[in-house]
């Protein structure tokens, strides 16, 4: 019982999504904020993406900018609600990743926590991942275990698709172990790509891909990726999907108008989402996507294409915003942590067991 809040700083580095949550039988959004990186940082935390010299230290700087990003917003949310933090049993804090590299055995997520209850008086969870990492899992995705709480009905056949930078899928089927994976890129190539050649942060509804023609020598390329092949668990991030990487699919076909590159990226999306949700599970009855992603319509629109029996629809169809879903399963990690409860799932991520997730800085 009680609220918490939830801070989720994603891989597309768009942004910090704030969620304030009361939690008792379910879990309720009751207030949010989304706070934009702002440019110079957003540039530094990409560049803390890959090797650089000294990222020990630039890291513990970048860290404590974040945090007084997250604090701020932490602050505006406690005062347009009236509370005090006394009021707030924890706040969960992802972090934001720089590294993810399970079969290394590692992932790391810095957002210095310490700090953040200093600033914000109240009790921080965070460094979700490592224990599960520690118990040989993927330390992702973590969100299934909460999809399953807000969406399993002990009847449908559901499938919880998250879309930020990378999407990852939950698949909910009545009276088996709930199961999910890291599906691919989402957005992440298709911001590169439209920052790389027109400066915009993220291609609006998709209108930018519309106006290109699939390249389909380069989407069977991009598909042929040993990744989209293989069973979960499985996670991904920056270390394999990345502009370098499409590059060098790029570099092996003639040249290409730069919207048909966009074009394919939507549809590598699209078809990476779709393949391994066939592959994975028989029958969907509802496919319910979730992260900043359901918010490209020509996306959602190829998504139903490819899913011409199945019902496709936001989280929104269930009362449940699409962009705070996230924030909102990291609140609920924070109080599965205070609780003891083991909020990891093995026949997601592929770790030995249940394992409570997470580490306490008290207030
Ligand atoms: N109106 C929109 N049209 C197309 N894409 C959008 C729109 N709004 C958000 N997005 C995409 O969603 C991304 C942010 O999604 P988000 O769920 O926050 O991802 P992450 O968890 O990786 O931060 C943006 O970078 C952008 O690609
Ligand atoms: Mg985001």
């Amino acid at each position: 019982m009680g609220l918490y809040i939830g801070v989720m700083s994603g891989t597309s580095l768009d942004g910090l999504d704030i969620a304030l949550i009361k939690q008792d039988s379910r879990s309720t959004l009751v207030a949010s904020h989304y706070l934009p990186m702002p440019a110079g940082l957003r540039a530094e935390l990409l560049a803390l993406c890959s090797s650089g010299p000294d990222e020990l230290a630039r890291a513990a700087i970048a860290e404590q900018q974040w945090v007084e990003i997250a604090a701020q917003g932490i602050l505006s949310i406690l005062h347009q609600e009236s509370l005090q933090p006394s009021e707030i049993r924890a706040i969960g804090s992802h972090g934001q990743t720089v590294r993810h590299e399970p079969s290394r055995g590692f992932s790391v997520q810095i957002g210095n926590p310490a700090l953040l209850a200093e600033r914000t008086g109240i009790t921080v969870v965070s460094d979700f991942r490592r224990r599960d990492l520690a118990a040989g899992g993927q330390g992702a995705p973590l969100v299934p275990t909460f999809h399953q709480a807000l969406f399993d009905d002990g009847r449908t056949h559901r499938a919880i698709l998250n879309i930020g930078g990378f999407s990852n899928l939950t698949l909910i089927q009545p009276d088996q172990p709930v199961r999910g994976f890291d599906c691919g890129p989402g957005n992440v190539l298709m911001d590169a790509w439209i920052q790389c050649k027109q400066g915009l942060d993220f291609d609006r509804e998709g209108q930018w891909a519309l106006k290109g023609r699939i390249a389909p020598a380069l989407l069977d390329s991009l598909l042929n990726t040993p990744f989209f092949k293989t069973n979960g668990p499985k996670s991904t991030g920056r270390e394999l999907f990345n502009l370098n990487w499409l590059a060098q699919h790029l570099a092996c076909l003639p040249e290409m108008p730069a919207e048909d590159v966009q074009a394919t990226l939507l549809e590598l999306t699209a078809r990476s989402i779709i393949e391994s949700l066939r592959a994975a599970q028989e029958k969907t009855d509802e496919l319910l996507v979730c992260g900043g992603g359901a918010h490209n319509r020509a996306l959602m629109n190829r998504l139903a294409e490819l899913l011409p029996s199945d019902r496709v629809a936001t989280t929104a169809a269930y009362g449940l915003p699409p962009d705070w879903i996230e924030a909102m399963a990291f609140a609920w990690l924070a109080h599965c942590c205070l609780e003891g409860i083991p909020a990891n799932c093995p026949s997601v991520t592929g770790a030995k067991g249940l394992r409570i997730l997470g580490a306490i800085y008290p207030a």
